[in-house]
Order: structure tokens, then sequence, then C-alpha cells
């Protein structure tokens, strides 16, 4: 923080989260995020098993694929993921990530998900620690940190999760590997610059996007403040 340069590190992305968004205007809720510069859309799958709220799944997919180019990121908060991975590709999602906690073959699932043709995520929850991710990373394309509990939106963000982010964004550079990080939950204007520092690469923004009824303009402040100060 020495000078008042800033620089918005060009490799972060904007992933608006629809959980916030009026399930019965998807088309218009969509759009309105592509126009203020987000480039993926986050969809959260919920099934009231491994957590405790149920969402949507395969056929909202599949209407939203025709509805945007944008990069379908389907997060899978399901228990058993492996039986279902491979269809929300083909339903249309380009990023499909599964929870350490919910799949005993994650190798597996995390392969086939690669091998249908999307990029393949692993889910970690803020009490989960960081080294059950350890044998999975090889496999993985991105990991997805949970900084709240999954299962709503508008939690507030778990403070702990800035040191994790720095140790797991250590933990793969150490490794070499070629692995992004996804954050997601809690965001806002207010911790979006802290989270980039501290190595995210694409922003989960739900509430922060959708919750204050202008959902362009939300995602241009945080396009805005996504800068990290050099
Ligand atoms: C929580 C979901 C999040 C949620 C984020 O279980 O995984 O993607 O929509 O919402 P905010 O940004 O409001 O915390
Ligand atoms: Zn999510």
């Amino acid at each position: 923080m020495g000078n008042l340069n800033r620089e918005y590190a060009g490799s972060i992305e904007i992933a608006p989260s629809i959980l916030s968004a009026d399930f019965a205007r998807l088309a218009e809720a969509i759009d309105a995020v592509e126009v203020g510069g987000a480039t993926v859309l986050h969809v959260d799958v919920m099934d009231g098993h491994f957590v405790p709220n149920i969402t949507i799944g395969l056929p909202v997919v599949r209407s939203l694929r025709k509805a945007t180019s944008m990069t379908i990121d389907t997060h899978l908060m399901i228990s058993e993921p492996g039986r279902y991975a491979v269809e929300f590709v083909n339903a249309g999602a380009n990023m499909v990530s599964v929870h350490v906690e919910a799949d005993d073959h994650l190798n597996r699932t995390l392969t086939s998900i690669r091998e249908a043709g999307a990029k393949a995520g692993v889910a970690i929850n803020p009490a989960t620690p960081l080294g059950t991710l350890e044998e999975a990373l090889p496999y993985a394309d991105f990991v997805l940190l949970m900084s709240v509990n999954p299962g709503f939106g508008g939690q507030k963000f778990v403070p702990t999760s800035i040191d994790k982010l720095r140790r797991l964004r250590r933990m793969i550079d150490d490794r070499g590997l070629n692995v992004r990080i996804e954050i997601d939950g809690g965001i806002d204007a207010n911790n979006i610059a802290e989270v980039c520092e501290a190595g995210a690469e694409i922003i989960v923004a739900g509430s922060a996007v959708y919750g204050g009824g202008r959902p362009t303009e939300a995602v241009r402040e945080l396009i805005d403040k996504a800068t990290v100060w050099v």
C-alpha cells in the first residue's frame, strides 16, 4: 500500500450468484450482470440433504445455457455429487464444483467432469482443513473456497477465510499447479479488494449484486473495488 497507484488484476472475474435474484425473472437478471461486466454466472444447486435448503437443478441449467453465452459455474451442494456431476456438464455447465465433504471418490468425480469437457472444481467448507485437498489438487482446475457455511445467501463473511485463502494460494503455488481459486460467501464492495489481494481470482457475489435492486451498477462497483494496491 505504498503509493496511490491502483491496478485492476486482469485475471479476476466476477461471478454473480443467481441465488439472490428473482427466479421468475432470471433472463433479465443475467443480462443485467453481463452488461455490468460479469463473465461467470454462479448457479447454486442445493439438495436439502447436504445443505438445509433446496434450490434449482438440471432443467434450469439447460434453460440458462440457451439464454446466455457467459461461463456457467454450477456449485453442487449435494450429497454423492458423483452421481450427477456429468449431467450438469451435459446440461451446459462450463465449470462444476463438488464438495470435498460430500464425495468419497473425489478424484474419480473430478476426472469425469474434465472428460465431459468442463473445468473441475473442488469446494471446501470453512471448517474443513485444507489438508483434505492435498491429493485432489492435481485433478482439479479450481478450488471453491467457502467463506460462509453453505446453504443460504446473505450470510456474514467468516473472517478466518482470509488466512485460509493465503495458505491455499501458497499450497497451490508451492506445488507449481495451475489451479484457480474461487471464493464464495459474504463478499461485497468492502472486502473484495482484500480477498483479491489474498489470492482469489473468481469472486462470487449474490446479495451484494442482486440485493440492492441495481445489479448492473453493483457488478461495476465490485470490478472497480477488485483492485490490488501496488
Ligand atoms: C451459499 C452459496 C453462495 C451464495 C452467496 O451457500 O454457495 O453462492 O449465493 O451469496 P452471498 O454473496 O450473498 O453470500
Ligand atoms: Zn455458491
